[in-house]
């Protein structure tokens, strides 16, 4: 499903000048099936953004259509039910969240408030291979598994109910090297394999540059910028104007061109480009 915000404003306490407003008339579109990326410095609305998609906010004024739902502040509360089937939330550090002694018992929890007819334990198992897991995970206690597993076993909770769409927020944060890796992987399947709409907010530009397909820029509730990946992270003004980091890749490759005027082409991953680079040199 696509998501489209249409001038959509937003500000927790109606009683505030409309000068601190957290999202100011904020119009973008987001595709589905694609990884689409949202940065924006801290305090910049990228959390408050995602929350209106699912109702958990509601616009102040404007509307955000997520396929055929219309989410306006007149939206009642049984369309907002119906939504969150389709909207599926990862918070940031979601394994704070758990609460249950097994994983299975966390990953069948969600699913008593959805009246859905589903085979529990068949599902259990689907969604854990979906996170790269099995079921020799289902009697584990989830508060002792790895960072990296726990963030799955959390993405794992929400595809139980099968969104359409996924929204993750700052998912690599405090992972090691190889959970950060996996969970790269996981969210490209997510989009290539079961053909979610995927949105991701997240600092870690390098990770953007490789998997999204477009990127949005907020900055102070504002949108700044909305592209391909490839022209909003090339834009190196752009994102030192809005106190973005620069992707490496992306750097690297503006420097080069900088100092010797070689253009080495479109690259998101760091291999391709060394691969790139040593052609050069040889
Ligand atoms: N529940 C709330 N009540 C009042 N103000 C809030 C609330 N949640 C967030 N804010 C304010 O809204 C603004 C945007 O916050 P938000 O959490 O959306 O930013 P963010 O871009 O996600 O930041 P970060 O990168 O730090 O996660 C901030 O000024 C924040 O202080
Ligand atoms: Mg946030």
């Amino acid at each position: 499903m696509d998501v489209v915000f249409d001038n959509v404003c937003f500000t927790y306490n109606r009683n505030i000048p409309i000068a601190n407003e957290v999202l100011k008339e904020v119009s973008l579109k987001m595709a589905k099936n694609k990884i689409n990326a949202i940065v924006g410095p801290t305090g910049s609305g990228k959390t408050t953004l995602v929350e209106l998609i699912n109702g958990l906010s509601l616009p102040t004024n404007g509307r955000v259509m997520v396929g055929d739902f219309i989410v306006d502040h007149n939206i009642d509360k049984h369309k907002i039910n119906l939504l969150r089937y389709k909207v599926g939330l990862v918070f940031q550090f979601p394994e704070e969240q758990f609460f249950q002694t097994t994983v299975k018992q966390e990953l069948a929890f969600g699913m008593q408030y959805f009246h859905h007819k589903i085979k529990i334990n068949e599902r259990i198992s689907e969604v854990l291979k979906m996170v790269g897991l099995n079921d020799s995970f289902l009697d584990r206690n989830p508060f002792k598994l790895s960072g990296g597993e726990k963030r799955r076993i959390a993405i794992a909770a929400i595809l139980m109910f099968d969104p359409e769409i996924i929204i993750l927020d700052e998912p690599t944060v405090g992972l090691d090297n190889g959970g950060r890796k996996s969970l790269i992987n996981l969210i490209r399947r997510l989009k290539y394999f079961y053909r979610k709409t995927v949105i991701v907010i997240s600092h870690d530009v390098d990770m953007l540059y490789q998997i999204a397909d477009f990127v949005h820029i907020l900055n102070k509730g504002e949108l700044i910028a909305s592209g391909s990946k490839y022209e909003v992270f090339n834009d190196i003004e752009l994102l030192l104007e809005n106190n973005i980091s620069i992707p490496k890749v992306a750097a690297f490759t503006r420097k080069v061109y900088d100092k010797k005027g070689l253009n080495l082409g479109k690259y998101y991953e760091i291999n391709d480009l060394i691969k790139m680079v040593y052609k050069h040199v040889q």
